[in-house]
């Protein structure tokens, strides 16, 4: 019984001690933002932006109603394809730019700019790396 109570005072004495640490290393007010890359996205809102840009015309797109398009490449198994529109490396950013500006990054290419904002093409391209 003693040694029970000495056990859980020890471990509450450890906790106090502890908290100041952890709030200096990871929650307090000093302590440095988690990494926000200028890339990050919400997929659920990526997959509404999708039906509403219209991208399944073009795409088939696991998850995504009535996406059976097929002028532009399949956007299946997306996270694991290593090149967007046969040149880019498929990181974030680059699928974030492509997203946002087809035309710029391949002019003349059949995929519209959309006129996306930032974050939209952000949430999209959270959605389609989701696609495993
Ligand atoms: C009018 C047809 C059309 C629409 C609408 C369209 N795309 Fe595309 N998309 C294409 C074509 C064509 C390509 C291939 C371009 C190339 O390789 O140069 C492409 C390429 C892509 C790629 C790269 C795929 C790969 O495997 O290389 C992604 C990702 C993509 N589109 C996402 C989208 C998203 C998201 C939307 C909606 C915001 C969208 N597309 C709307 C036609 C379209």
């Amino acid at each position: 019984m003693m040694s029970r109570t000495l056990l859980r005072l020890a471990a509450r004495l450890i906790w106090i001690l502890a908290c100041p640490v952890l709030l200096l290393g990871g929650c307090g007010p000093s302590a440095p933002k988690p990494e926000r890359s200028s890339t990050v996205g919400d997929a659920e809102a990526g997959a509404i932006w999708i039906g509403r840009s219209g991208c399944g015309s073009c795409h088939q797109i696991p998850g995504i109603m009535h996406a059976n398009g097929l002028v532009g490449p399949p956007l299946i198994h997306f996270s694991r394809r290593t090149i967007i529109a046969g040149y880019l490396p498929n990181t974030r950013e680059n699928l974030v730019r492509w997203i946002q500006h087809p035309q710029r990054l391949a002019p003349g290419n059949a995929m519209p700019e959309a006129g996306l904002t930032d974050q939209q093409a952000r949430d999209i391209a959270a959605y389609l790396h989701g696609l495993e």
